[in-house]
C-alpha cells in the first residue's frame, strides 16, 4: 500500500463530535432492524476520520445523527463535550453553522434552478457577510473557488448542470470554504466522479483541513481511500465499530477478521487504480 502524508495523534487534544452509546433502530417486531448499535466514538479537532463500512453497515444512518437530521433511539450525541440542544429549527440552524455535510451526488444537493454565484453568495450571507460590499464579494468567492481550483469569472451565469460531476463536488468544497463549519461531514464524496477527480478531491478535503483546522468525517466503503486520507479510522460492521483507531495501527495490523477481510479486496482496488500516483494525478489537473 502506498504511504500516505504525516499523520497526526489527536487523542487527548479537544473533543469535537462524540458518541456514547448511540444507536437507531427501525421498525418492530420481526422487521426491527438494527442500523446503529450502541456505536461510541470520540472525533477531536482537526482531526480527519474515516468511517468505514460494506453497504448496509450504518455508514449513512450514522451520518444522519451526527448532522442532526434524525434522533438516536438510544445514546447521545455530544458537539464540543455538550449535548446537543435540537429541540426548534432555530437551534438546528445553529448546529448547522458547525456541522456541515457534502454527500454521493452533488447535483442533489443544489437547487438546479439556481445560477453557481448565487449558491457561493447564499454561503456568504450565512456567514453574516450580507452587507459586505459587491466587490468584497466578488473577493471572496474568487478565492473560494480558487482553493478548489475552478475560475470564478468563468463560473458566474452558468447552471449546476453545466459543470461536470468532479467540478460540482469541487464546488461543494468551494461551499464548505465559505462557510467553514467546525466539521465536515463528507459521505462517500468520490464515489461517483472519476479516478483523477477523486484523488484531487481527497487532496482538497486534506488542504482544507490543514488550512481551517475544521474536523472532517469521511464516510467510505473503500479501505484503501480511509489508509490515504486518514489519521484515525472506525470500521463499522452491522452498526457495530469493530475496531478502531490510528490508521497505519488498524490498517497495517488488523485484529477483526471484519477488517481483514476489507483489506483483503484493497489489491483488486489497486489494480484499477494506483494509491501511489494520487499525488501526480492531483497535480496534472
Ligand atoms: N429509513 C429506513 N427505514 C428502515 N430501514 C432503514 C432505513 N434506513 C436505513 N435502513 C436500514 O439500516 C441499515 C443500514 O443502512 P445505511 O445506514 O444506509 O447503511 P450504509 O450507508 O452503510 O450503506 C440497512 O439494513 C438499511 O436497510
Ligand atoms: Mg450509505
Amino acid at each position: 500500500m502506498s504511504e500516505k502524508k504525516e499523520r497526526r495523534d489527536f487523542s487527548g487534544g479537544p473533543l469535537c463530535l462524540s458518541g456514547r452509546n448511540v444507536t437507531k433502530t427501525f421498525g418492530m417486531g420481526d422487521k426491527k432492524t438494527v442500523a446503529v448499535d450502541h456505536v461510541n466514538f470520540d472525533f477531536h479537532e482537526g482531526e480527519f476520520v474515516s468511517i468505514v463500512g460494506e453497504s448496509g453497515s450504518g455508514k449513512t444512518t450514522l451520518s444522519k445523527m451526527l448532522l442532526g437530521l434524525m434522533n438516536p433511539t438510544e445514546g447521545e450525541i455530544l458537539f464540543e463535550g455538550r449535548a446537543r440542544d435540537l429541540s426548534s429549527a432555530r437551534k438546528k440552524r445553529e448546529y448547522w453553522k458547525g456541522i456541515q455535510a457534502i454527500f454521493q451526488d452533488p447535483f442533489s444537493s443544489f437547487n438546479v434552478f439556481h445560477k453557481i454565484d448565487s449558491v457561493l453568495l447564499d454561503c456568504i450571507n450565512m456567514r453574516g457577510g450580507r452587507n459586505l460590499s459587491h466587490e468584497e464579494k466578488v473577493r471572496l468567492m474568487t478565492e473560494a473557488c480558487s482553493f478548489v481550483n475552478l475560475k470564478f469569472a468563468e463560473l458566474t451565469n452558468k447552471y449546476p448542470f453545466e459543470l461536470s460531476g468532479g467540478q460540482m463536488q469541487r464546488l461543494m468544497i468551494a461551499r464548505i470554504f465559505l462557510l467553514k463549519p467546525r466539521i465536515l461531514l463528507a459521505d462517500e464524496p468520490t464515489s461517483m466522479v472519476d479516478a483523477c477527480s477523486r484523488a484531487t478531491i481527497l487532496d482538497m478535503l486534506l488542504d482544507l483541513r490543514d488550512e481551517t483546522g475544521m474536523t472532517i468525517i469521511f464516510i467510505t466503503h473503500d479501505i484503501g481511500l480511509a489508509y490515504y486520507i486518514s489519521d484515525t479510522v472506525y470500521i463499522m460492521e452491522h452498526g457495530r465499530f469493530v475496531e478502531s483507531g490510528k490508521a497505519d495501527e488498524v490498517i497495517l495490523h488488523p485484529k477483526a477478521a471484519y477488517t481483514k477481510r476489507l483489506i483483503s479486496d484493497v489489491p483488486k482496488i489497486h489494480e484499477e487504480w494506483d494509491l501511489s500516483t494520487v499525488d501526480l494525478l492531483a497535480k496534472e489537473e
